[in-house]
């Protein structure tokens, strides 16, 4: 594919919103709205890898999501069985056009068997490196920065780490995103101006984009606008 863009961002990450007002507005159940945004969600992994974005990281399931009703909970994570089982024969048939993906979050609490087809569809993508996607299943921002501070804290304890030699990086090496680089544009579709526990430590000089369409109505074409603005932006990390 020709060159699109002149300012490419290397990550994106991107939170998956809008589903249930989707749904709602079409007098449809909201676990609906959930599986047109599993079928988006293909779509634009397929598209980031066509336009050669190298890491995009997908808002898939918060660890604040447990609150919904347990029928929509259900219907989330058979959305995700389903897909974890494709990907899984897409791999074995060697069909995979080079995603090597991660889901990032705690596997504490997930159906057993969920956790065993993402262990497997991770070990299958692991040679894979054309296009880095992680996806967030049983995410929170804050928990994953308690995860990485643990960490440390037991070497504290151990004697192997003097606290004061604790660095920003050390934090870092600690989250589920260890060694990627942070995501340079985040973009949540459906109108909201929050971060909902996204990607905490990650986002810090990450530039947002925040868009009015619902994620089940999400095309090639929106997220081309957000790539353009991103270029458009003077990213100045703190300093002038
Ligand atoms: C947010 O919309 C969406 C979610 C909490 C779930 C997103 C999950 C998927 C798209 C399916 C995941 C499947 C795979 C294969 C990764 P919302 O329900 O909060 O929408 P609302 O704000 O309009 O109610």
């Amino acid at each position: 594919m020709e060159k699109k863009f002149e300012n490419l961002p290397e990550h994106i990450a991107i939170i998956m919103d809008g589903n249930g007002r989707w749904a709602k507005q079409r007098g449809l159940k909201r676990t609906e709205g959930h599986k047109v945004g599993a079928e988006v969600f293909r779509n634009i992994c397929q598209y980031c890898s066509d336009i050669g974005i190298k890491y995009v990281t997908f808002y898939a399931f918060s660890t604040e999501n447990w609150k919904r009703s347990k029928m929509e909970v259900t219907a989330i994570m058979n959305l995700l069985r389903k897909y974890l089982d494709e990907m899984q024969e897409r791999y074995l048939e060697n069909e995979e056009a080079g995603y090597h993906i991660r889901f990032i979050g705690s596997r504490e609490g997930m159906p057993k068997d969920i956790v065993k087809l993402m262990d497997s569809v991770e070990e299958k993508s692991d040679d894979k490196k054309k296009t880095y996607i992680n996806i967030a299943v049983n995410y929170g921002g804050r928990d994953e920065i308690v995860h990485s501070v643990k960490a440390l804290a037991k070497k504290v304890k151990e004697g192997t780490l003097n606290p004061d030699d604790i660095t920003e990086d050390m934090i870092s090496d600690g989250l589920y995103t260890a060694g990627q680089p942070d995501p340079d544009l985040i973009i949540r579709p459906s109108g909201e101006y929050r971060l909902s526990n996204y990607l905490l430590w990650q986002s810090a000089y990450s530039e947002i984009y925040i868009d009015d369409v619902l994620w089940p109505d999400y095309t090639p074409a929106d997220l081309d606008r957000a790539i353009e603005e991103y270029g458009r932006r003077n990213r100045r990390f703190g300093g002038v």
